[in-house]
């Protein structure tokens, strides 16, 4: 991240200076981005729409992002999520600490190709033939503080997995099959 690690708009647990730059130039083809778990994201530096559970902070949604019901998914090819990574960080915010599970599932209905930067102290347990994990990246602030992980996951094509795996499994019991007929050949 740089040696900036002040937090601009100084909101508890927001980006340190420098991440969200870093991540857009990792992503100089999307144009549809949503921030999940958006608290005072500083969108001067990655435009987008906005997802947060307190309407205080006047998001563009204001939903839960176990749920995302008012947000249309399908719109967006990109989601930078931030979620509390504790009961602690979640009481701050004065709300329950959310199951990643959950809104990994939720946001299945994003379209086939769309990126998730999740940062977290936990890898969020997700389906495999919903998401492929395509990079993990670790974080350090400065010392004495708390380790983090960048992990990008992109909504992958159920039909598309499941005929790859479906080719894979036939491939190997041809291979078997023809290993078998050589060995009894010998
Ligand atoms: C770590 S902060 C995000 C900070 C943000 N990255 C920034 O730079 O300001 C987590 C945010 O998640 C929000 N939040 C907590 N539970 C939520 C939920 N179930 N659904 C949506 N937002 C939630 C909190 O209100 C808080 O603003």
């Amino acid at each position: 991240m740089g040696n900036d690690y002040r937090v601009k708009s100084t909101y508890y647990g927001g980006y340190p200076a420098g991440y969200l730059r870093r991540v857009k130039a990792l992503f100089p083809d999307k144009q549809r981005v949503l921030h999940l778990f958006s608290g005072q994201v500083d969108l001067s530096a990655f435009p987008g729409d906005t997802v947060d559970i307190n309407p205080k902070l006047k998001p563009t949604y204001v939903d839960d992002a176990q749920t995302l019901q008012r947000v249309p998914l399908e719109n967006y090819d990109l989601v930078l999520a931030d979620p509390p990574y504790s009961v602690e960080d979640a009481d701050h915010y004065q709300t329950t600490m959310v199951k990643r599970n959950v809104v990994m599932r939720a946001l299945q209905r994003l379209p086939i190709g769309a990126h998730i930067v999740w940062l977290d102290q936990v890898l969020p347990m997700y389906r495999k033939d919903a998401f492929e994990q395509e990079a993990a990246i670790g974080m350090w602030k400065s010392t004495n503080h708390r380790f983090r992980g960048i992990t990008i996951f992109r909504r992958r094509d159920a039909k598309v997995s499941n005929n790859v795996a479906t080719a894979t499994k036939r491939r190997m019991v041809k291979q078997e099959e023809l290993a078998g007929l050589y060995a009894s050949a010998d």
